[in-house]
């Protein structure tokens, strides 16, 4: 059994990291499986969006392996953290949005897995934290920096430097979670892409981008940089097509072109 299944529902990619019994926890063979499949989802054309989930009903992933990690030299835990950052930051970068649907504990490389996703849904019960200084570690999948952008510096730090766990309704509130979802949280990460997959494809990739490549720069720049993407939508034939059925009332065919 492959430690990432996956699974094609149209248009849609689910990712399942599954190792139930070590609660999902990111080792080389986890990371390496990650890496392919972005690799794989990176040119996949027909591609509108991925669901990010893990195995079971316990945990969406507890962290990096600490077994696995518990030997390792300071070259290779740096080298460890730089692969992991890698990966998280390629699956950041894929061009379709990607939502986690974390379904129980977020925690350590899993809540910066989390965090490296464009939407995180969480199931009521689920729990995200840093709790790596308890370990007599830091975060090393880029949490210290991901966090702060995602919730500011207040919360990152409370998070960071006491390693405490925070509850789902907590994590909606200071905006580490997108959603927190009543029922299947699976299945409402499921539906939420599936409405994605119905929009303009051109015009959901580049909102993405506009949102991301920008986040952190100046608003003038990052304003004009939205204004040329926003032209370009307008050399798409989704354009054409969103509001000439809008004028006509009836639902857009997009065509991704
Ligand atoms: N690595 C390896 N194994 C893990 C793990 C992890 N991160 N988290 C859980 N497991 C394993 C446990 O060792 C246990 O295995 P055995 O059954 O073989 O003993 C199994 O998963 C179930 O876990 P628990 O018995 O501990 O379950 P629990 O319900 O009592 O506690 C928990 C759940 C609070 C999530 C607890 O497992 C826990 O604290 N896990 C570690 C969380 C953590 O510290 N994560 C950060 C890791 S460091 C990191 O991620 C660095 C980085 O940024 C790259």
């Amino acid at each position: 059994m492959s430690v990432l299944s996956r699974e094609r529902r149209g248009a849609i990619e689910i990712l399942t990291v599954n190792r139930p019994k070590a609660l999902n926890a990111i080792n080389a063979e986890v990371l390496s499986a990650l890496d392919q499949a972005v690799t794989d989802l990176a040119s996949d054309e027909l591609l509108r969006a991925v669901v990010l989930t893990g195995a079971g009903d316990k945990a969406f992933v507890a962290g990096a392996d600490i077994a696995a990690m518990q030997a390792l030299t300071p070259v290779e835990a740096e080298r460890f953290a730089g692969e992991g950052q890698a990966v998280l930051d390629r699956l950041a970068s894929l061009q379709v949005p990607v939502i986690a649907a974390v379904n129980g504990f977020a925690l350590g490389g899993g809540c910066e897995l989390a965090m490296a996703c464009d939407m995180v849904f969480a199931s009521a019960g689920a729990r995200f934290g840093q709790p790596e200084v308890k370990l007599g570690v830091i975060p090393g999948f880029g949490g210290t920096q991901r966090l702060v952008r995602r919730v500011g510096m207040s919360v990152a730090l409370d998070l960071c430097l006491t390693g405490r766990m925070v509850r789902a309704d907590e994590a909606l509130r200071v905006g580490l979670v997108s959603r927190v979802v009543d029922g299947d949280v699976l299945e409402a990460a499921i539906d939420a892409a599936e409405g994605i997959a119905s929009l303009g494809p051109v015009a959901v990739r580049l909102c993405k981008r506009a949102i991301h490549e920008n986040a952190d720069g100046a608003l003038s720049t990052a304003q004009a940089a939205e204004r040329t993407l926003f032209g370009l939508c307008f050399a798409t034939d989704d354009q054409s097509e969103g509001m000439a059925a809008f004028l006509e009332k009836r639902s857009a065919e997009f065509q991704g072109q």
